[in-house]
C-alpha cells in the first residue's frame, strides 16, 4: 500500500543501509527505513483500503464525502487524547506509517526504495519514458541502461482507493534484493500520479502467487525459492516502533529469522486462503478480558492501521475512556492459542488534525467478517511470513 501527505523530500530520512548476512548461508536482510515527519492524512489512507481490497468496502458514504472534498476532517471510532497520554508524548509524527528499503534491478544495478507489502503480489516501480512530476520525483528505470531486460509488452495498471494510479507495461529484468538476484517480470510504470509525496519509488509484493495484477506472473519470493536461492523459504518482518525504539531500523530478512529480536518462542498458525497472509484470530481482547469476537483475517505490511469488524472497534472504544493519564491495559489478539499485544499507548494513532485534541484510532471498524492487521501489530509482533508448504505465519511479542 502508499501513503501519501504533503511532505517536502527534504524531510524523509535517508539513513538506509543494506546487510547482507552470509552469501553461503543464503540470508538477506534489507534495511525498513521509516518516514520520519510524516503527517498521516486519515481518510486518505482508510479511502485507500476499498481500491486496495476488491470487494471489500467501508466507510463508502465518507469516502465519497473525501474524494469530492479531499479535506474531511469527519473521523468515527476516534480515541481522545488531549497532548499527554500516560508519560509519552501523543504520537503526532513519525507514526510508523510506511517503512521502505533498497533493491537493484537490471544490470549494472539501478536503485529503488520500495515498499514491502505483504497484501500484494506485484512489484512495480516507475520507467524512466514516465514524465509526470510524480515520476520525476522519484528514480526510474531505464532499461537502456540494463543490459539484461527482456520486454515483456502486456499491460499494466493499478488504482488506489485515494485516486492515485500507476499504468505502464510488464518487462523482465534482474531484480536484487540485498544479494538474491532473480529474473523477475515487473511493472513499469509509465504513467502514474499521486505518488509524488512519497518516499518509496515502488512496491514490492510480498503475497502469494495468484494476487498479482496479471495472472501468471510469478512473486520474487516464489521465484527464489524455486531457484533455492534461500536457507528457509521465510520472509521475517521486524518494524519496530518510533515511540518504543527511537532510531531504531527496521528489517526484512529474507532466508532467516532472527532470534535475537523477539521475546519468547514462535507461535505459528497456519495460513488459509491462497491470496493473501490469511489467518484465524481468535480472539479480541482489552486489558486482559475478552470482547468476544473473532474473525478471519490477514497481516499486510503495506497498511498502516488495524481494520476489524464493526461490532469489534466499537466495544473497544466504548472501554476506552477519554481522559488519559492512567494506563488501563493493551488491546490483544489471539492467534494459535497466544495472545499478542498493542500497547495502549499504541492505540492513539496521530491527531486527526494538526492541533486537534483528537486522535485516529489505530484500530478502526469496517472489516466486518475480515480483518486486515497491519502495522500497528506488526510494530509489537515479530512476523515471520513463511512459505513452507503449506504456508504458516509465526508470530512472537518484539523484544524492546
Ligand atoms: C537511458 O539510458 C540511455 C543509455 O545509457 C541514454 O542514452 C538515455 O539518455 C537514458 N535516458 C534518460 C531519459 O536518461
Ligand atoms: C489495465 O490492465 C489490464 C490487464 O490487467 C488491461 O486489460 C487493460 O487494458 C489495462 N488498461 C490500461 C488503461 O492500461
Ligand atoms: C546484488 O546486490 C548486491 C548489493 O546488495 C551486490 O553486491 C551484488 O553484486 C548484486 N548482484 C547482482 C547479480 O547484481
Ligand atoms: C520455548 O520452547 C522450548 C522448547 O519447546 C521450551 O523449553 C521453552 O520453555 C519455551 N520458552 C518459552 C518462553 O515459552
Ligand atoms: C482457517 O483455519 C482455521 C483453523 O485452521 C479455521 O478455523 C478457519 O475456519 C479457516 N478459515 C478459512 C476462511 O478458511
Ligand atoms: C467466534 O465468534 C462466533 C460469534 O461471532 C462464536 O459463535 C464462535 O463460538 C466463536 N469462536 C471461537 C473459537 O471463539
Ligand atoms: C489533558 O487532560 C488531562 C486530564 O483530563 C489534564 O490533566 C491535562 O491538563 C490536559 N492537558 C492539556 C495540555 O490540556
Ligand atoms: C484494566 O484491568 C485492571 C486490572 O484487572 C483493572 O483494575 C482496570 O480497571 C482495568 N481498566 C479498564 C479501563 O478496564
Amino acid at each position: 500500500m502508499k501513503l501519501s501527505s504533503f511532505l517536502p523530500a527534504a524531510a524523509v530520512l535517508a539513513a538506509l543501509s543494506v546487510s547482507v548476512a552470509s552469501s553461503t548461508r543464503k540470508e538477506f536482510s534489507v534495511s525498513a527505513a521509516r518516514r520520519l515527519n510524516y503527517k498521516p492524512d486519515y481518510w486518505k489512507q482508510v479511502c485507500k483500503m476499498n481500491a486496495r481490497y476488491e470487494n471489500l468496502r467501508f466507510h463508502e458514504e465518507e469516502c465519497a464525502v473525501y474524494l469530492k472534498q479531499r479535506a474531511s476532517k469527519g473521523v468515527t471510532l476516534s480515541v481522545s487524547a488531549n497532548g499527554t497520554i500516560g508519560d509519552e508524548p501523543a504520537l503526532d509524527d513519525g507514526s510508523d506509517s510506511e517503512y521502505y528499503g533498497a533493491i537493484q534491478i537490471g544490470t549494472p544495478g539501478q536503485r529503488f526504495l520500495v515498499d514491502f507489502d505483504t497484501g500484494s503480489s506485484d512489484i512495480w516501480i516507475d520507467s524512466i519514458s514516465c514524465g509526470t512530476s510524480s515520476c520525476m520525483s522519484h528514480a526510474r528505470f531505464n532499461e537502456s541502461r540494463s543490459s539484461t531486460f527482456q520486454k515483456d509488452g502486456r499491460l499494466w495498471n493499478i488504482t488506489y482507493g485515494d485516486q492515485s494510479s500507476a499504468a505502464g507495461r510488464l518487462g523482465s529484468d534482474i531484480v536484487n534484493v540485498s544479494g538474491i538476484a532473480v529474473r523477475q517480470t515487473i511493472a513499469l510504470a509509465t504513467s502514474e500520479t499521486g505518488f509524488a509525496d512519497t518516499p518509496s519509488d515502488g512496491m514490492f509484493g510480498l503475497g502469494f502467487n495468484g494476487n498479482e495484477v496479471v495472472p501468471g506472473v510469478q512473486t520474487f519470493m516464489s521465484n527464489a525459492i524455486q531457484q533455492n536461492k534461500l536457507e528457509l523459504p521465510v520472509v521475517s518482518v521486524y518494524l519496530p516502533s518510533q515511540r518504543r525504539a527511537k532510531g531504531a531500523v527496521g528489517q526484512y530478512l529474507f532466508g532467516a529469522i532472527d532470534h535475537t529480536l523477539y521475546t519468547g518462542n514462535l507461535t505459528y498458525v497456519p495460513v488459509n486462503g491462497t491470496a493473501w497472509w490469511q489467518v484465524q484470530f481468535d480472539d479480541f481482547r482489552f486489558n486482559g478480558t475478552s470482547l468476544g469476537f473473532n474473525s478471519t483475517g490477514i497481516v499486510d505490511t503495506g497498511t498502516s492501521l488495524i481494520y476489524v469488524g464493526d461490532e469489534a472497534a466499537k466495544a473497544l472504544h466504548s472501554l476506552i475512556p477519554r481522559a488519559m493519564n492512567s494506563v488501563p491495559g493493551p488491546v490483544e489478539f489471539r492467534l494459535g492459542g497466544k495472545d499478542f499485544a498493542v500497547p495502549y499507548l499504541d492505540i492513539p494513532f496521530a491527531r486527526v488534525s494538526e492541533g486537534s485534541e483528537y486522535c485516529v484510532s489505530s484500530i478502526q471498524g469496517g472489516q466486518n467478517g475480515f480483518w486486515i492487521v497491519g502495522d500497528s501489530f506488526i510494530k509489537n509482533t515479530y512476523c515471520v511470513f513463511d512459505h513452507s508448504t503449506p504456508p504458516r505465519l509465526g508470530l512472537a511479542p518484539l523484544k524492546y
